[in-house]
């Protein structure tokens, strides 16, 4: 069933848990994440990057893909086609047009007054259309498809104005960062309390790859209902590819190549499901 995200997250903040978003590179990536949560009764948040929309070849190829998996592979839990990290009005447009469920309008390079108005235009396209909106506010660190940032942590007076623009879900940078970490993440827990309390969204922490098992639960008490959730899944595939190929030598078909990573993704899936409490709420 493909649905967009607001009460898969509404329900996750009113019962206290967290609800993954796997980015998604390929058929069989998501085949592998639909399958799991399929089988853990877990909802799930597939989200897509530009680049990975351009690698796939397109925003209507990544949506067929999704819509004709759900639908073969005869999948009941609530899957949202989520588009990550949207950086222009004109990107959000076309995912919604592709039958995406779910958008993210990343403003967060501009100053507020521009996130503002980009965010509203994202929102007064999406919600008639019955697709939900999430926002950024400060800056994720680390790097993702290319894009560097330096962390810079969302103020509660900024992250009250971005609310006020009718999104969906908010995702304040408070110290996380894309890929992965070069000392223990800084999470700032105080403010992400004070965001929730204040605004009442639900809110989304990206950069979920290497923050420590405590802190993740820490962060869904203070209000965190999706995390997003990318190298992580890059590393256990391409390590169990990796050591197939080396024990395998004589293999090139591709089909097999890329099936041995399968388990060693469900197998992390899985335990990343466990730790958000996700398991058997679809
Ligand atoms: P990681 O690659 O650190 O898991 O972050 C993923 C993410 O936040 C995607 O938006």
């Amino acid at each position: 069933m493909v649905v967009n995200m607001k009460e898969m997250l509404m329900k996750a903040k009113n019962e206290h848990y967290a609800v993954a978003h796997f980015n998604i590179n390929n058929l069989e990536w998501t085949r592998f994440i639909l399958e799991a949560c399929e089988e853990n009764r877990s909802p799930v948040i597939l989200g897509v990057s530009e680049g990975a929309i351009k690698y796939m070849g397109g925003y209507s190829v990544v949506s067929s893909i999704v819509y004709s998996l759900v639908k073969e592979l005869e999948i009941k839990v609530p899957v949202a086609l989520h588009l990550d990290h949207g950086s222009s009005v004109l990107s959000c447009k076309k995912a919604i047009d592709a039958g995406f469920t779910s958008v993210m309008i990343d403003g967060s390079k501009y100053s507020l007054e521009e996130n503002v108005l980009m965010t509203k235009e994202v929102v007064s396209y999406a919600h008639p259309k019955n697709v939900t909106v999430e926002a950024e506010i400060g800056a994720i660190g680390g790097e993702e498809d290319g894009v560097a940032n330096e962390v810079l942590y969302a103020t509660v007076e900024d992250a009250v104005a971005l609310s006020k623009t009718e999104i969906d879900f908010l995702a304040p940078a408070l110290g996380s960062v894309h890929g992965l970490y070069k000392r223990e993440p800084n999470l700032n827990f105080e403010r992400m309390k004070q965001i929730c309390e204040i605004t009442n969204l639900p809110l989304v922490l990206h950069g979920g790859t290497g923050i420590p098992d405590e802190q993740i639960k820490m962060a869904i008490h203070c209000g965190i209902c999706k995390l997003n959730i990318n190298t992580e899944l890059q590393i256990a595939w391409t390590n169990a590819v990796r050591t197939f190929l080396g024990a395998n030598s004589e293999v090139y078909d591709p089909r097999k190549v890329i099936k041995s990573g399968e388990d060693a993704m469900k197998e992390a899936i899985k335990k990343k499901l466990e730790l958000l409490g996700s398991i058997g709420k679809a």
